[in-house]
């Protein structure tokens, strides 16, 4: 029988990682951060020369990429051999993630690399669409949710540690356009699946949503 699998969707910033990653330590199950597979395609795109609107080009890296992940609940992440775990975090890899995560070619590619690795089961997967597309049928479906001002402000305290922290006023740009992108685009919009659970995570810390999902898995939800 297949092990369980929680999908947990939602905008950037709704705090989708952290939750992941304590729901999985708490129930014993991996994690699957399907942002960072946008993120490390991003990174061989732009070591590459290629373009991020070069659709055919980015297929073709898509399809023949080895995307890995390995180390403490998977939070190591390698593309064709290449530790990119670092990397990937840069608000400009980001962007380009965000770009190139709007081609139907690209999203093909990923979503069937993804729907195999949680083939087995005991998973908890995140990213945009993991409730529509890649895990429809999982036990549980969450969207995560909390107002732009909230997302940009914890993406910004989370950016504190970089080497050279992005402004806020940047941070709220790059929310705004990201949600524009991800609600907007053609293949696989950011929306609410069918029977997904809202949560709104303002004035909630994050192992207060953790504790609201593992009842919800349980069904002692009151
Ligand atoms: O969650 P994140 O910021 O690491 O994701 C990076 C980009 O990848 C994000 O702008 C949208 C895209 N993405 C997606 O389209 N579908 C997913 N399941 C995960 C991420």
């Amino acid at each position: 029988m297949r092990g369980p699998v929680i999908a947990i969707d939602g905008p950037a910033g709704a705090g989708k990682s952290t939750v992941a990653r304590l729901v999985a330590d708490r129930l014993g199950l991996t994690v699957l951060d399907t942002g960072a597979m946008y993120r490390a395609l991003a990174v061989l795109a732009q070591q590459s020369g290629v373009s991020t609107n070069d659709a055919p080009a980015l297929a073709s890296l898509a399809q023949t990429a080895d995307i890995r992940f390995d180390g403490e609940n998977m939070r190591s992440v390698f593309i064709n051999g290449q530790e990119v775990s670092g990397e990937i975090r840069s608000l400009v890899i980001g962007q380009s993630a965000s770009e190139i995560s709007v081609l139907p070619e690209v999203r093909h590619e990923l979503v069937r690399m993804q729907k195999s690795i949680i083939r087995d089961g005991r998973f908890v997967l995140e990213g945009r669409d993991t409730t529509t597309v890649v895990a429809p049928d999982a036990d549980l479906k969450i969207f995560l949710t909390a107002s732009i001002e909230e997302r940009a402000r914890r993406r910004w305290l989370e950016a504190q540690t970089d080497q050279a922290p992005s402004s806020l006023q940047d941070v709220v740009v790059d929310v705004v356009q990201r949600d524009h992108r991800d609600y907007s685009r053609a293949d696989s919009p950011l929306c609410l699946g069918e029977d997904a659970v809202i949560i709104e995570t303002f004035g909630l810390n994050p192992p207060e949503v953790c504790n609201k999902i593992v009842r919800l898995l349980i069904g002692d939800d009151q």
